[in-house]
């Protein structure tokens, strides 16, 4: 095996020119992780928020990007349960980063690619897809019958909540442009409001839950469609400890943690054509810098990918 590989890294924070695409070592797993061959990397907004520094200081240069679907090619020594040559997907160790040819991963943060799904569609899972599974179910513990309110429909958060909460059996309002209101249907949605024309606040009432993915404004507008007793999760912004509201209603701010047990449940939803994965393009992985120009838009519709496949050894 080669012991270098084409990666993505930065040397200093910055806006999109500060993105290397330049040889690197491969990294080395340790006993709790898997060495993938990375076929294909999921884009998120926190992937240049990075870039940017506002997720605080890292050790430079830094590879990066977070998901990862690929192929297994070492396991450290206490791995159990995957095997070389197993197709995977997940998020990678705090020191290891996506936007590369080779990944190491721990294995309690990955998960098997079941049959019938692609590396691309499983790349542009972990984040997009554990954040609303955990904001829905771990914290809100949304219901059968509840009524969810989700900003972002057609994002890549919000287009995974939508489908989850349907599944789940909940009612499901979400909010998107005029562009995108067929597709946020499609999902499943039995409302979508238009957020530049109306204001939700005017038109919806008593949700159980609210997924926040603006803060701002849009959170400030949330808290009065929640009912008694319900909840707003934030994944952007923590909701201010005084805040205009109905009694007993509770606002949680969310950094979503990887976890395997829960990627392996996402996985099969998607296996079983209950859950669609909404890719919008898909660069090669030199043309990082787009991807991410096209991510910090705010505007993308579904998911942003990279792939190694075009990449020479
Ligand atoms: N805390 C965590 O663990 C965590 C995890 C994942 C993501 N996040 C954060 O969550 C946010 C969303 O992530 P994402 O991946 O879903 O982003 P995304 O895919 O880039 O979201 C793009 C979507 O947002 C829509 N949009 C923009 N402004 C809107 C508004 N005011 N109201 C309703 N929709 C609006 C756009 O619609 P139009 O183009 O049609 O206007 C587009 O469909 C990001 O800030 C990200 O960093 C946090």
């Amino acid at each position: 095996m080669t012991s270098t590989m084409k990666a993505v890294r930065i040397h200093s924070f910055g806006g999109p020119d500060v993105l290397r695409y330049e040889d690197v070592s491969v990294p080395e797993p340790k006993s709790n992780e898997l060495l993938i061959r990375v076929h294909a990397a999921g884009v998120n907004p926190v992937d240049w928020k990075i870039r940017e520094g506002h997720l605080g200081q890292i050790p430079l240069p830094s590879v990066l990007g977070s998901d990862f679907a690929g192929a297994v090619e070492a396991t450290g020594s206490d791995v159990k349960g995957f095997r070389t040559g197993d197709s995977v997907f997940g998020i990678v160790s705090d020191d290891s980063g996506g936007y590369a040819e080779y990944a190491v991963a721990p294995d309690s943060q990955v998960a098997r690619i079941p049959k019938g799904l692609d590396f691309l569609h499983a790349a542009a899972l972990p984040v997009a897809s554990i954040t609303p599974w955990q904001a829905l179910f771990d914290i809100a513990q949304l219901q059968k019958g509840q009524k969810v309110l989700i900003h972002a429909a057609a994002g890549g958060v919000g287009s995974f909540a939508v489908q989850f909460a349907k599944w789940k059996g909940a009612y499901v309002i979400g909010t998107a442009s005029a562009q995108t209101t067929d597709y946020v249907k499609s999902l499943g949605a039995d409302e979508v409001i238009d957020y530049r024309k109306t204001k939700f606040e005017d038109v919806v009432r008593d949700v159980d839950v609210v997924l926040d993915t603006q803060g701002g404004d849009t959170q400030e507008r949330s808290w009065r469609v929640i009912k008694p007793g319900g909840i707003l999760v934030s994944i952007v912004s923590p909701p201010p400890k005084e805040k205009p509201t109905a009694p007993g209603v509770r606002g949680v701010f969310l950094s979503s943690k990887p976890r395997g047990d829960e990627f392996a449940q996402i996985a099969d939803l998607v296996a079983r054509g209950i859950v669609k994965v909404n890719i919008e393009t898909v660069f090669p992985l030199k043309d990082a810098r787009k991807a991410q120009e096209l991510s910090q838009s705010g505007h993308a519709h579904g998911k942003i990918v990279l792939t190694t496949e075009a990449e020479s050894h």
